[in-house]
């Protein structure tokens, strides 16, 4: 196992506990009916959601998918989780009434692409909900650290940014329907619909 799928449930710990675990509830509360899940790790979110839902969820990490299956055992909502990233994702258009992503857009490769098929799959009267950490430009000397830090922090972490505007990418393909900020805006919490 990769040291990152291998380490990732233990360092996190701390932060789940603590703070992750209660965003988590709170962004995916009310989430129901056909529900994709974009870069789903390890499955950290699948005990939040609604047992009514028919969830799929999309990971390229097989190591990070082989935990989740584990944790899917426990589900008795109707799941499929499939290999992949969300620069494609392998679903016909205006299928899911909600797209979520939890602390991935960080580590997508090509966000601007990863959010240019999240809103095709959308159905018209979707939403997009998401928990992102991103760019701090309010304090500008921590902005500044999180751009030097990345290039390092990035090979740690398996691609992972600390700088990416992800809310402002957002914002030119989508409508923000509510956004809350945590850690100084460090942290956002989404829900955004199509641009109709
Ligand atoms: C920091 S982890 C977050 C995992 C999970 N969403 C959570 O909240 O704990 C980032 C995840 O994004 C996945 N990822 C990386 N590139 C991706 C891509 N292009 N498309 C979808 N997921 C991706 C990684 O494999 C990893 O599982």
């Amino acid at each position: 196992m990769s040291l990152f799928a291998k380490l990732y449930d233990p360092l996190m710990l701390p932060l789940e506990q603590s703070i992750l675990k209660k965003w988590r509830r709170e962004l995916l509360q009310k989430v129901r009916g056909d529900v994709l899940e974009i870069g789903v790790g390890t499955g950290r979110n699948l005990p939040f959601y609604d047992t009514s839902v028919r969830w799929w969820g999309i990971e390229p990490h097989s190591e990070m998918r082989r935990l989740a299956e584990q944790r899917l055992k426990s589900v008795s909502y109707q799941a499929e989780l499939v290999q992949g990233g969300a620069e494609y994702l392998p679903f016909p258009d205006a299928h899911f009434d909600h797209v979520v992503s939890t602390l991935v857009l960080c580590s997508v490769k090509d966000p601007k692409q990863a959010l240019k098929e999240i809103e095709r799959v959308l159905r018209p009267d979707g939403r997009f909900l998401a928990l992102e950490h991103v760019r701090i430009d309010d304090l500008r000397w921590v902005g500044r650290l999180q751009d030097s830090f990345t290039p390092l922090w990035s090979r740690l972490a398996d691609g992972c940014h600390l700088n990416r505007p992800t809310e402002a990418w957002v914002a030119e393909r989508f409508r923000l329907e509510w956004v809350k900020s945590y850690v100084a805006g460090g942290v956002v919490m989404f829900a955004a619909r199509k641009i109709m």
